[in-house]
């Protein structure tokens, strides 16, 4: 377990702030080939993760290592392209690093995407899920050792760890825009693995409808820091069992890259509303 230590936060944050001067209000991070959004952020400052004091290094295709700082539609934002995951060797704490980062930008909110597997029968590959809630099955937990105070409680509450205000407003703005949006809990596991037909099973009988290798720790610490969070899954393939074929990441590239479009209207819209 490595100590993450308010030293090594204010590091980092002071890091970026002598590259931009802009005050974030929103933070996202935006998962496997969803990193389109990246592209729209007005006047952006971009930092590579190696760049940063104390910041991990993404190893996995298709994220690439990348802080901007910029805005978008008008709202400072902070936004990962690319994550840290629990499977390349990070313990949770690192993964989400970050996120206090964020909080020490003076973050208040939260959007985090990523690419998941289908458990729920009733999606199809390329459907958006909101996540209404998750279930932690990584064996992990972020805040795992000495609680620091100032940082958040030692046992943070966690029944609305997807904000209900924030959920509205985006199934508000998904049906103005037109897009559809199932929504569900979304199981984090540890990875690198996908699933067997059996676990999935399983993962379906305790309440899951999608499954994937990230967010639940950047969740965590979030809501430790009071920040405010709103989830939204790809729906990448569905998970093992369901179809008679075999899981591969380039599906999973693949159908990102189709959704792309979908997802960006439906994020951008929800920007200014959150
Ligand atoms: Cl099917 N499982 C997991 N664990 N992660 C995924 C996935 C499946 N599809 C995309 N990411």
């Amino acid at each position: 377990m490595t100590i993450l230590t308010q030293d090594m936060i204010k590091e980092a944050a002071q890091y970026i702030q002598s590259k931009s001067p802009v005050t974030p209000q929103i933070g996202l991070i935006l998962g496997s080939g969803l990193g389109v959004l990246a592209e729209h952020i007005e006047e952006p400052i971009s930092i590579a993760y190696q760049d940063i004091p104390h910041f991990p290094q993404s190893t996995v295709e298709g994220h690439a290592g990348e802080l901007l700082v910029g805005s978008l539609q008008g709202v400072p934002v902070v936004l990962m392209k690319g994550r840290f995951h629990m499977y390349e060797g990070y313990g949770p704490e690192l993964t989400a690093f970050p996120v206090r980062v964020m909080k020490e930008l003076g973050v208040s909110k939260l959007l985090v995407t990523n690419a998941a597997g289908g458990i729920n029968t009733s999606f199809a590959p390329g459907d958006l899920m909101l996540i209404s809630d998750h279930i932690n099955l990584t064996g992990k937990n972020p805040l795992i050792g000495p609680n620091d105070s100032e940082m958040g409680p030692r046992f943070p509450d966690m029944s609305q760890a997807y904000s209900r205000k924030l959920r509205d407003t985006a199934k508000k703005v998904a049906s103005e825009k037109n897009v559809p949006l199932q929504e569900g809990v979304y199981v984090g596991l540890l990875g690198p693995t996908y699933e067997t037909p059996a676990e999935i099973v399983m993962l379906r009988t305790l309440g899951g409808d999608a499954v994937g290798m990230s967010t639940v720790s950047e969740v965590i610490v979030a809501r430790h820091a009071g920040i405010e969070v709103l989830g939204i899954s790809c729906i990448s393939n569905m998970a093992s069992g369901i179809l008679d074929q075999p899981l591969s990441h380039h599906e999973v590239m693949e159908t990102t890259d189709r959704v792309r479009e979908k997802f960006l209207s439906l994020v951008l819209s929800i920007i200014p509303e959150m």
